[in-house]
């Protein structure tokens, strides 16, 4: 099973199907749990405090392995190595920004039968 299929299947389980999130892996092999647990509190605390329409998710393993904190942007999967605070709230900004977008865009929703 793939990487991107194995994040789908977690959140889905986690019931957050279509929901914006960073998901942080917290495993031990891409670096010290301490780091990524930090990150996790401080970017969670970051997405409160901007009021952004992203949950701050945890997985145990994102099969990368290497170089973390190792993250991944949910629903449109992309996995990213080394991330610190800042590049973290700047994925958060960019996942509030594609939110909101789609909530404003008409062309996205159903339009009403005027019949
Ligand atoms: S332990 Fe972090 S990606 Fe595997």
């Amino acid at each position: 099973m793939g990487k991107k299929r194995k994040l789908r299947k977690h959140m889905r389980k986690r019931e957050l199907d279509d929901a914006p999130a960073l998901v942080v892996c917290v495993g031990k092999s891409c670096v010290a749990r301490e780091v990524s647990r930090a990150l996790v509190e401080q970017t969670r605390a970051y997405a409160a405090a901007c009021g952004a329409p992203v949950r701050v998710a945890v997985i145990g393993c994102l099969h990368v392995c290497e170089k973390g904190p190792v993250v991944a942007t949910y629903p449109d999967i992309e996995f990213y190595k080394r991330v610190d605070f800042p590049r973290a709230c700047r994925l958060v900004d960019e996942l509030a920004a594609q939110a909101r977008a789609l909530a404003e865009d008409p062309s996205e929703s159903p339009a009403p039968e005027l019949r």
